[in-house]
């Protein structure tokens, strides 16, 4: 099968991988299932994987587009890759491809589909309006991999024996069980007025579900689970999580997707546990 080493099979904002290594320094010594609730491109479950660190997992999120690819390319690789493989690189593919109801198409060739617009459109962006439909402009790239057989095979195998379902976070509550690790990197609470991280989805993140998200935190830690949230390090957030059951800490980020251009650069995230980081973990070369 080649390399067995999964990365990312799409774009999506807000993906983890550069601050992948600090977000694994801080994991908890021993966990039984992960759960990643708002998986987007699944970075930090993939580098879980490919270290070897995971016994068992369930990955979610709202988006069932976004599902349904993952889904498609666990238990039906090979549909996916010859779909991908028929698909040309034009725009006026892409314009035509993307007009298509996706919920009129099978499960491969909606997931070949996402996988398409996602490398061809304009950034990698996920971007719908309010009637649900697609509406990101093509991109201009010279050669786009969008069939990248290597790593689908990869993710294929990885995916194997992962639960993936189409469920918004809270659900979690029930699900999760003492000794397990669910990381939560939700939609950001906005630095500022105009910037705006939070419209991966048409329904948006309101601060009352940022509040949803803290007291599920909450619940967890009653029921022993061991979290951990990704957020902005503003004022709303260290107040949200301001509790004796969590410990807030600092990353370093680079921004990777900002409107304005000038102000790619580090900026301060917060990650927030509830439970103390092992320094020997820290120290353990990754
Ligand atoms: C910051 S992104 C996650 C990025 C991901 N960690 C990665 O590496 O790509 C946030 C995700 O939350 C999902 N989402 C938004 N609202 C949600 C909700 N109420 N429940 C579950 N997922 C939700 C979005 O569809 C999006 O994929």
């Amino acid at each position: 099968m080649g390399d067995l080493r999964p990365r990312p099979f799409l774009k999506w904002a807000g993906g983890k991988n550069q601050l992948a290594d600090a977000l694994l320094q801080r994991r908890p010594v021993h966990f039984k299932t992960y759960y990643e609730p708002f998986v987007g491109s699944g970075a930090i479950f993939f580098r879980l994987y490919r270290e070897g660190l995971l016994q068992g997992a369930a990955l979610s999120d709202v988006n069932a587009e976004l599902i349904d690819t993952y889904v498609a390319i666990r238990d039906h690789v090979f549909e996916v890759i010859d779909i991908l493989s028929e698909l040309p690189h034009s725009k006026e593919f892409y314009y035509e491809i993307r007009s298509k109801d996706p919920w009129k198409l099978t499960l491969s060739e909606r997931a070949a589909r996402m996988i398409y617009l996602n490398k061809t459109g304009y950034n990698g962006l996920y971007r719908v309006n309010r009637q649900g439909q697609f509406n990101v402009p093509f991109g201009r790239y010279q050669s786009p991999n969008y069939l990248d057989l290597e790593n689908l095979l990869a993710v294929s195998h990885a995916l194997q024996n992962v639960e993936i379902i189409c469920t918004p976070f809270d659900t979690i509550v029930e699900r999760a069980e003492p000794g397990d690790w669910v990381y939560f990197d939700p939609p950001y609470v906005p630095v500022s007025q105009t910037a705006n991280f939070t419209s991966y989805y048409a329904n948006g993140f309101s601060l009352r579900d940022q509040e949803r998200l803290r007291d599920v935190c909450v619940a967890l830690s009653q029921k022993d689970v061991q979290l951990m949230v990704s957020n902005s390090d503003t004022t709303i957030v260290r107040s949200l999580y301001a509790s004796p059951y969590f410990v807030i800490d600092e990353v370093k980020a680079n921004r990777a997707i900002n409107s304005n251009g000038a102000k790619r650069g580090k900026i301060t995230e917060l990650v927030i546990t509830n439970y103390r980081v092992d320094q020997t973990i820290q120290r353990r070369p990754l």
